[in-house]
C-alpha cells in the first residue's frame, strides 16, 4: 500500500462549507508521512482560520501572490516546483473555472500553471452549480488534460438541495489519490534494488566499508511504489527507515547481498543495482580482535567480491537490467564500457569527485545511458531523480 513518505504535498482550501474538513485531509496525509503546506484563497478564511491549518500543517499557509515576505521565504514558483501533489479542497466552481482558464490572478491559479505536479480537484458546491454547462464543460476540459477530479459526491447539500455537489469524505480523498498511484506504469512488475554500501569484516570489530548513505537506492524504492512496482529492497548498513510497502533484506556483507539478490531475482522483471558494494574484501578473516599491540605493522591481503550486477545479467537475461556507474573521470565513457563489459540494458552515470551530489549527500545529477540514447538528468533532489529514472526504465519495459 502507497505511503506518502517523502511527497511533498499542496493543499489548495477555497471557500466553501466544507472548508471545515481540510484540517482532516492534513491530519491524514501527514500520519502517512507527507509533508503538507496549504494555500487559502481569502474566502477558504470566511470558513476555516489560517492558524488552525498553520498549526495541523506545521507550515505557515500560503496566501498571497504579492507579499514580498512570503515570497521571500519560498517564493511561489519554488512552491509550485516543491510540490508532488497539488489536491485543491474543497473546490469552488470558481476556481474550477478560474484553472480553466489559465488565470493565474492569486496565488493558487499562478501555482496550478507553474506547477509539473499531479493535480486533484475534489469539488464541492450546489448542484445546480456542478451540473450547470459551463462547470461541466471546464470539468470536461480540465479531465482531458489530464487533472483528475475526486467527485463530488451525492447527497443532502448544506443548502437542502439533494444531489451531487457535496466534497468526498476526507478518508476516501486519500484512498482515491492513493489507488491511483497503484496503477503506475510500473504496476505488476517486481523490481529488485539495492542500496547502502557493504561491510566486510577483517576482525569482529573492525571492516571495511564506504560513504553510501542508501539515499539514492532507497530513493528508488520509494520511487518504484509510486510507479506501481512491488519491491524488493536489498540494503547494507544504514541509517534510513523503508516504506512500510517495501519488501526489505538487511544485509552486511557483498556475499550475503549477491545471496540475496538471486533468490529475489527468481520472481523479479527489473534489476537496480544501485549499492555501493565493496570491490574487495579480507582474504582471511580473524575469528579474535587483531591486537595492535601485537602487530605494530598490519598487511591486510584482499581478494575481489563477486560482481553481483554481472551476475544478474548474465543469469537472469530476460530481465531489465540497471546498473549505476560511480565515476570520477571520462564518467559517461567509463560507464558505457561498464554497460557493455557486464551486458547491462541501462547504466546510470554519477560524477562522485563533486561532493555537492552522489555519496552521502541529497541530491544527486546523472546521465542515463542505454544502446540507443543518453538522458542527462540535472542536479535535484534524489527522489526526483529517482522518479526520472524510473519513468525511462518503465518507458523502456513497457515497449
Ligand atoms: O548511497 P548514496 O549516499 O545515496 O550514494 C549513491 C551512490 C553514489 C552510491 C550511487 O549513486 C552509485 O553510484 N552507486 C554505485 C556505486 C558503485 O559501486 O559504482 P561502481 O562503478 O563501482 O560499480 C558499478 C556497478 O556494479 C554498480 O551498479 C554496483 O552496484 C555494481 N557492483 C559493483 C561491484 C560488485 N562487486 N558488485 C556489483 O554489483
Amino acid at each position: 500500500m502507497l505511503s506518502f513518505s517523502k511527497k511533498n504535498i499542496l493543499l489548495g482550501v477555497t471557500g466553501g462549507i466544507a472548508a471545515y474538513k481540510s484540517a482532516e485531509i492534513i491530519r491524514l496525509f501527514k500520519k502517512l508521512g507527507a509533508d503538507v503546506r496549504v494555500v487559502m484563497t481569502e474566502s477558504a478564511k470566511e470558513f476555516i482560520t489560517p492558524l488552525t491549518l498553520q498549526a495541523i500543517s506545521g507550515n505557515e499557509i500560503h496566501d498571497s501572490l504579492l507579499n514580498t515576505e512570503a515570497e521571500a521565504a519560498m517564493g511561489h514558483i519554488e512552491l509550485a516546483k516543491w510540490a508532488d501533489i497539488i489536491l485543491i479542497a474543497p473546490c469552488t466552481a470558481e476556481t474550477i473555472s478560474k484553472i480553466t482558464h489559465g488565470r493565474a490572478d492569486d496565488l493558487m491559479g499562478a501555482l496550478i500553471l507553474a506547477s509539473k505536479a499531479d493535480i486533484f480537484i475534489a469539488p464541492a458546491m450546489n448542484m445546480n452549480m456542478w451540473l450547470d454547462d459551463s462547470t461541466q464543460q471546464n470539468y470536461k476540459t480540465l479531465s482531458s488534460r489530464g487533472i483528475t477530479f475526486i467527485g463530488p459526491a451525492e447527497g443532502e447539500q448544506a443548502c437542502g438541495d439533494i444531489g451531487p455537489g457535496r466534497m468526498v469524505e476526507p478518508e476516501n480523498i486519500i484512498e482515491l489519490i492513493r489507488s491511483s498511484y497503484k496503477t503506475g506504469p510500473l504496476s505488476g512488475k517486481t523490481i529488485t534494488i539495492t542500496a547502502g554500501p557493504t561491510r566486510e569484516q577483517i576482525d569482529p570489530v573492525r571492516f571495511i566499508s564506504n560513504n553510501s548513505s542508501g539515499k539514492m537506492g532507497y530513493s528508488l524504492a520509494d520511487a518504484a511504489i509510486e510507479a506501481g512496482a512491488s519491491v524488493n529492497l536489498v540494503s547494507g548498513p544504514v541509517s534510513l527507515e523503508a516504506d512500510k510497502s517495501i519488501n526489505l533484506y538487511k544485509i552486511n556483507s557483498a556475499s550475503e547481498m549477491m545471496n540475496v539478490v538471486m533468490e529475489c531475482m527468481d520472481s523479479s522483471d527489473i534489476f537496480i543495482g544501485c549499492a555501493a558494494v565493496s570491490d574487495y574484501k579480507p582474504a582471511d578473516y580473524s575469528e579474535n580482535k587483531i591486537k595492535k599491540n601485537e602487530m605494530p605493522h598490519l598487511e591486510i591481503e584482499l581478494k575481489k567480491n563477486e560482481d553481483i550486477l554481472k551476475n544478474v545479467a548474465t543469469n537472469f537475461s530476460s530481465s531489465y537490467v540497471v546498473g549505476f556507474a560511480a565515476e570520477t573521470s571520462d564518467i559517461n565513457n567509463n560507464a558505457m564500457q561498464k554497460l557493455k563489459s557486464k551486458n547491462l540494458d541501462m547504466i546510470i552515470s554519477n560524477d562522485v569527485s563533486d561532493k555537492s551530489i552522489g555519496f552521502n549527500v541529497d541530491d544527486n545529477e546523472v546521465t542515463v545511458i542505454t544502446c540507443d540514447e543518453k538522458i542527462f538528468l540535472k542536479k535535484d533532489k534524489k527522489i526526483r531523480i529517482a522518479r526520472e529514472i524510473l519513468k525511462i526504465i518503465a518507458n523502456n519495459t513497457n515497449k
